[in-house]
């Protein structure tokens, strides 16, 4: 089979490695379609302190069951799956409490483990999540990116009466644009980007209000139509961030951060506590793909509107290119393999 392998940061080869066999309690899927992810260019350009080399990427992916490993139903031969990167022990505190995506031994699909960037992926049987026949590829290879909202929502509890704030219009802000509106029924959602692309899309995501603050402040704009947002995710992720959604939240609002920078953020305790805000942090998921498939089912989600661009996996390199470069054009980006 031919895998994407980053065999050290900045060498992508598509290599030919022999095919995997489950083993037990495994399933070896038959990939059809994946999702290029910022993570995926991180780890090929070396920015992912996570990653180990040689590697082969991707942690949004779809396919066919097509051999079953010892003690996993041979009737899930030929089933539809979409494949949850997160792997856990079950047992250690984070796992009992429910946060197996925050394992002590958390092993991530196309982290620190291969991936789906292959015509074949050997996966936990319990990964693999089956699709209903309504739900056609493109959009069962997009459950992954909307369980990131799908956690971020878990936390926030979002209500009707709340009024969102969105740092980022990029795919996570929209797929929790989308969660907000489409789901939760959030009457007033709000984005900000400096993009006026991204914002373009974050209205056709459902986005009530979008704002460009590299125009003006975000703060005069809230201040003018006199809006204290409820909620606030941060999924543009610079580390000022944190201080400015304090200062805007209203009392008693939640702010959700999914930032991974190492560099500090400077906050004032006082405009936390004097407001009780709650602060909470989202990474991967927890439990949800069958949350998002249900939302997929009942049509709440609609992830046509992410995907901007496919390629076949041999013209990877081009993909993540295009990815990297052009964030104007550029959504969600997929590959389709062995078609
Ligand atoms: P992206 O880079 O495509 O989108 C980020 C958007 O934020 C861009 O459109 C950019 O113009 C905008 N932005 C940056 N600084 C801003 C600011 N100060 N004000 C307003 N807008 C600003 O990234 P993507 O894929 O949407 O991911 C967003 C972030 O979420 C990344 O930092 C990524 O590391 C993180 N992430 C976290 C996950 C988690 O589970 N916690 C999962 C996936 C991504
Ligand atoms: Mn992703
Ligand atoms: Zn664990």
């Amino acid at each position: 089979m031919k895998s994407v392998v980053i065999e050290q940061p900045g060498k992508l080869v598509i290599e030919e490695r022999p095919l995997p066999e489950p083993s037990a309690g495994e399933v070896r899927v038959k990939v059809r379609l994946a999702g290029i992810c910022g993570s995926d260019s991180h780890i090929y350009r070396g920015h992912n302190p996570f990653a180990r080399y040689p590697r082969v990427i991707g942690h949004e992916f779809f396919g066919v069951i097509d051999a079953v490993g010892e003690g996993v139903d041979a009737k899930r031969l030929g089933e539809r799956v979409s494949v949850d990167p997160v792997i856990s022990c079950g047992h250690c505190y984070p796992c009992s409490v429910g946060k197996p995506n925050v394992c002590t031994s958390l092993v991530v699909l196309g982290v620190h483990r291969d991936g789906g960037f292959s015509e074949y992926a050997v996966v936990p049987a319990q990964n693999a999540w089956t699709i209903p026949d309504a739900i056609p590829d493109r959009h069962a290879v997009m459950v992954e990116p909307f369980t990131i909202a799908a956690n971020v929502t878990a936390q926030a509890a979002p209500q009707e009466q709340d009024v969102a704030l969105i740092y980022g219009a990029g795919p996570m802000g929209l797929v929790t644009v989308q969660a907000l509106k489409g789901v939760y029924k959030v009457k007033r959602v709000i984005v900000v980007d400096r993009i006026e692309e991204r914002l373009a899309m974050a209205r056709r995501s459902g986005a009530d209000w979008t704002i460009n603050n590299g125009e003006r402040p975000l703060a005069d704009a809230l201040a003018e139509a006199g809006v204290k947002p409820t909620l606030i995710v941060d999924a543009a992720c610079h580390p000022s961030i944190l201080q400015e959604a304090i200062t805007l939240a209203s009392p008693a609002a939640r702010i959700v951060l999914m930032g991974f920078s190492s560099e500090p953020s400077q906050i004032v305790q006082q405009g936390i506590t004097g407001k009780e805000l709650s602060i909470f942090s989202s990474r991967l998921n927890a439990h949800k793909f069958p949350v998002v498939i249900d939302w997929l089912a009942k049509g709440a989600i609609d992830p046509e509107k992410l995907i901007t661009h496919t390629f076949d996996y041999h013209h990877v390199t081009d993909a993540i290119e295009l990815f990297e470069k052009d964030q104007r054009q550029c959504c969600k980006v997929l590959l389709t393999f062995g078609q």
